[in-house]
């Protein structure tokens, strides 16, 4: 898909300015507070939060004991989770860089949480690598992809088909379902993930 617009760092900051941030609930994804919960990755575990928006998943991360890195592009964005952590009275580290080229790591764990549907769909093969080259040996993607089954975007429409399509080759597929507590406006359109980096990866 050939994109009009970049979507880059000052796309998305615009939209903070402007107050343009319709998916923003005000608080952690219920599916993700529970996979949390469970130990989808043990406590303690290195968790970066990609797309991290204003931190409200990554703030129940650390609020949970995993060691958090909430990392966004857009400087709004990393300026509330500042806010918004410090006002939570939980420590996370914040991370202003873009995904494809700044994530730090190695990370026990990757989160994602409607920042795949935010890329253009023509880096998706990219934002694979991306993930994988920031993981630990055997380490962990885990959290939701948005198969909302709309044209257009973003958010850009994900199936289940191409996600294991997309991943199958350098990650295996441990869970893939529609995920059983979705925010009701999103029920039935989230696809719960926990994928492990392959052997042959590390
Ligand atoms: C739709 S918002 C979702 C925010 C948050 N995950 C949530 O659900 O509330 C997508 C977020 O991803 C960030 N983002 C998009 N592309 C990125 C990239 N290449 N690197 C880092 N952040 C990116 C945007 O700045 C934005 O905050």
């Amino acid at each position: 898909m050939c994109l009009d617009t970049v979507l880059d760092a000052t796309y998305w900051n615009d939209l903070y300015l402007k107050g343009d941030t319709g998916w923003d609930k005000g608080v952690a994804s219920p599916p993700l507070a529970r996979m949390l919960r469970e130990g989808v990755v043990p406590k303690g575990s290195s968790i970066a939060v990609i797309g991290a928006g204003r931190g409200h998943d990554a703030i129940e991360a650390a609020r949970l004991g995993y060691r958090v890195t909430a990392v966004d592009f857009a400087a709004e964005a990393a300026k509330d989770i500042s806010n918004n952590a410090h006002g939570a009275g939980v420590r996370l580290d914040v991370l202003q860089a873009d995904l494809f080229t700044g994530l730090k790591g190695p990370y026990d764990a990757v989160l994602e949480h409607t920042c795949f549907c935010a890329i253009d769909v023509a880096r998706r093969d990219e934002y694979v690598t991306a993930i994988a080259r920031a993981l630990k040996p055997g380490g962990t993607l885990f959290g939701l992809f948005y198969a909302h089954g709309r044209e257009g975007g973003p958010p850009f429409d994900v199936s289940e088909d191409e996600v294991r399509r997309r991943f199958s080759g350098r990650f295996v597929i441990e869970r893939l379902r529609r995920a059983p507590d979705s925010f009701e406006a999103r029920a039935g359109r989230e696809l719960e993930a926990v994928f492990r980096l392959s052997p042959s990866e590390s």
